[in-house]
């Protein structure tokens, strides 16, 4: 019903005669003859529901055709069932249903007099699609779909909140099982067992990065051993039916900040407070990049750390948040022209400053390896905003508190 009342929405906004063309996401082989796991596209399932691979869906304002792997006993030994054609239009409320081999042959007919919206990306039989499209006009469709995704609806957020939940019991976990001598790769198992035992899967490759290795944006290979008095940076959110959550705590290995990783800390934490308490419908959306930079400028020359003429980049190197979604760096545009948007009710960002400092002789050694980010996913509401991470721990006084709790 919502993918239905998606698509209807999408068409009411394209000209009368339009055409959409969505594909899922191709296959990936891993090595050999495995594949990694099958992950739809996010536009496609956003509009379809559909989760199986090799797989498109064409709407009009009259009619929705969709084309996918007819069923084979013969495969489906191997892989799994599948929908087939016969049971596609009850189950995916499709007016038609053929074979995914006959898109050669029903495109044309299917294009003929139409306004065709579809864009180009690596998604299942472009080639194919290609083909038929080198000769006609289209329009690009993500201006108007990427618009719908990036306001939330109910379904939408109650999926996020989930994934939040999920994700934050996991970070609770970490923390209270954290010990110098621990592995990175042990920590980071908390997280698959935990993301695997409530039916979700990982939004992206987690971090958890000890020491300096924090102080590498995006260190994957959580294979040290982690030591006494370091801090650990984890980076790790789970997705719910596609639907991630994307946060980061960082924390000492041993429960106990130290005088200078507090006053790190601290200064992050200021920062990421006040970006996320500007996060309201009409605040411009470079607002709380505005503000984390602005507090953590002042916060590193206070400590002596950055020259009051000083290149913040040194430190602070990427941006303050993202939109979160389906995609994790969800879609929808930041500027509207050349103007940068306003929130509104229904997006969800992130809020993620971060201090990162490398061994420098020119900053006192006891700043050295340490890198602290502090990431949450803000729902903008009709009044503000809602913290959809917020039960997790993230002030000094909490994350201590937890891990004494063990
Ligand atoms: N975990 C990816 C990001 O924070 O953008
Ligand atoms: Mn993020
Ligand atoms: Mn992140």
């Amino acid at each position: 019903m919502i993918h239905q009342i998606r698509q209807k929405k999408l068409l009411s906004q394209l000209a009368k005669n339009a055409l959409v063309i969505v594909s899922t996401n191709p296959e990936q082989y891993r090595n050999g003859d495995v594949h990694y796991p099958f992950r739809p596209h996010s536009d496609f399932w956003y509009l379809t529901g559909f989760t199986e691979p090799e797989a498109i869906a064409v709407f009009s304002k009259e009619s929705y055709t969709i084309f996918l792997r007819d069923q084979d006993p013969r495969r489906e030994i191997w892989d799994g069932e599948r929908l087939g054609v016969a049971n596609a239009p009850q189950a995916l409320n499709a007016d038609y249903a053929y074979p995914i081999s006959e898109l050669k042959t029903q495109l044309p007919q299917l294009i003929a007099n139409t306004t065709l919206y579809y864009d180009f990306k690596p998604c299942a039989l472009d080639d194919d699609i290609m083909a038929y499209l080198t000769t006609t006009k289209t329009q690009s469709l993500n201006e108007y779909l990427h618009e719908m995704r990036l306001i939330k609806d109910t379904n939408e957020i109650a999926l996020m909140q989930k994934a939040a939940d999920i994700s934050t019991q996991a970070h609770q976990l970490a923390m209270q099982q954290s010990k110098a001598g621990a592995f990175e790769y042990e920590i980071a198992s908390i997280f698959d067992a935990n993301f695997r035992k409530n039916n979700a899967e990982h939004a992206y490759t987690p971090i958890v990065a000890g020491g300096k290795n924090a102080c590498i944006l995006h260190y994957i290979k959580n294979d040290q051993v982690l030591n006494e008095g370091d801090l650990l940076l984890i980076d790790a959110g789970c997705e719910v039916a596609g639907y991630a959550a994307d946060i980061t705590r960082t924390f000492p290995v041993n429960g106990t900040f130290s005088q200078a990783q507090r006053q790190i800390y601290q200064i992050v934490l200021d920062a990421q407070l006040a970006a996320i308490e500007c996060i309201k419908p009409g605040e411009t959306v470079t607002k709380p990049h505005q503000i984390t930079t602005k507090i953590i400028r002042q916060g590193l020359i206070a400590l002596g750390i950055l020259q009051t003429d000083g290149d913040l980049a040194q430190f602070y190197m990427h941006g303050t948040g993202h939109w979160l979604g389906l995609d994790v760096h969800d879609v929808g545009r930041y500027k509207q022209g050349e103007q940068h948007r306003q929130y509104q009710a229904g997006m969800v960002t992130t809020v993620e400053p971060g201090i990162y400092i490398r061994k420098d002789d020119k900053i006192n050694p006891i700043y050295w390896n340490i890198g602290v980010r502090i990431e949450d996913d803000i729902l903008v509401t009709e009044n503000g905003n809602r913290v959809l991470t917020k039960n997790l721990a993230k002030t000094i006084d909490e994350i201590e508190l937890l891990m004494r709790k063990k």
